[in-house]
């Protein structure tokens, strides 16, 4: 198997950037019109400052975690990427093989190519979280609640914040369709229009549906958090869905900042949008985050090197995690956390 040809995140990009074409780079790399919320979640995570403690004695931090009663590895969890099969003939189960050997959550969903029981397959030690879109009538969300519960998913996500098609000028400009490229094995989602037709009923009702969690994704008001939280919802997955969808000006950092200044309760939140560096997951939990999710990067991975790739970036994030624990001074995980209630970096 050929060896992994990148040693850090951003050259794995490179990489991966002259291995297809434009198109197809422009498709995953570009956010919402001219990408200004996609960069404003690196940047904005860039530009928060901790201050690094000394003379800890930390040997090796501990970067292991608990959610939802589950201990991981990491924080760090595999976000859900639609159409994968167009950057690998094998896409999601790739993805599932590049995750398998860390104890973490990867996240798939209805938007991918490749069918749930395949990626199952492929998935080890993972902890699976089966994602749909409300892409179809209740009939069709309680079969893949169904379909979530037969695969022993750990917990069901919804995707909130994808109603249409967004605009993004770099992936319209090439003209790139992405429907045409990469195999199927998932039937596509019956009908994409019933995503407009839905209220916050519907989260009540599939949660009445199964003892599974509910992990809702895509909120940025924490307004609509707060309805949702008060519908019995279990964790929440904020997220501006890496700037792809609405170009709000509102990055990842001001998405987190906000919900902790207006909601209280301490149900658990995973974040994602931007992280590409181990300080950058250290800054989201710095702010309340419990988990972090990745989403391009492994897409680097798998383009750069297959499922090697994928395992490829998810190491190199952890061990930069520690390392930027040790010169941060933080024993664990916990003790970032604490800045958060302190709030005192
Ligand atoms: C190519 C691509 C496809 C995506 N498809 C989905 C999806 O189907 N469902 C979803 O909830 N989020 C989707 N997202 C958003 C990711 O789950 C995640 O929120 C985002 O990528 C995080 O930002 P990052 O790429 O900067 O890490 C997609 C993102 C990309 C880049």
């Amino acid at each position: 198997m050929k060896k992994n040809n990148f040693v850090t995140v951003r050259e794995a990009r490179k990489i991966a950037s002259k291995k297809v074409s434009v198109g197809k780079f422009n498709w995953f790399e570009s956010g919402a019109e001219d990408d200004f919320t996609t960069l404003k979640n690196t940047y904005d995570l860039s530009n928060i400052q901790i201050y690094p403690r000394i003379l800890k004695k930390i040997i090796v931090p501990s970067i292991s975690t608990k959610f939802l009663g589950n201990s991981y590895d990491s924080p760090l969890v595999l976000a859900p990427m639609g159409h994968q099969t167009q950057f690998h003939k094998d896409g999601e189960i790739e993805m599932a093989k590049g995750t398998k050997n860390y104890q973490m959550i990867s996240c798939f969903n209805t938007q991918g190519r490749i069918n749930l029981s395949e990626i199952k397959k492929f998935s080890q030690n993972n902890n699976l979280i089966w994602q749909f879109f409300l892409f179809g009538n209740k009939k069709w969300i309680l079969e893949q609640i169904k379909l979530a519960e037969r695969n022993n998913c750990i917990a069901i996500s919804i995707c909130l914040d994808a109603p249409v098609r967004s605009y993004r000028y770099s992936d319209r400009e090439t003209r790139y369709d992405a429907r045409k490229f990469g195999r199927r094995t998932l039937k596509q989602s019956p009908d994409i229009n019933m995503a407009l037709k839905y209220d916050f009923s519907i989260i009540k009702w599939i949660k009445q549906q199964t003892k599974l969690p509910i992990i809702p994704k895509g909120m940025v008001h924490y307004k609509d958090t707060k309805k949702l939280i008060d519908l019995g919802v279990d964790a929440i997955w904020l997220s501006n869905h890496g700037g792809r969808m609405f170009n709000s000006g509102l990055s990842g950092v001001d998405i987190l900042k906000e919900h902790k200044k207006y909601i209280k309760s301490n149900i658990p939140i995973i974040i994602d949008g931007g992280v590409r560096k181990g300080s950058d997951i250290i800054k989201y939990l710095s702010i309340g985050a419990d988990m972090v999710a990745i989403g391009r990067p492994a897409l680097y991975g798998l383009i750069a090197n297959g499922n090697r790739g994928v395992q490829e970036i998810f190491r190199i994030l952890q061990e930069e995690l520690k390392i930027s624990m040790t010169n941060g001074g933080f024993k664990n995980i916990k003790e970032i956390k604490l800045l958060a209630k302190n709030d005192k970096k």
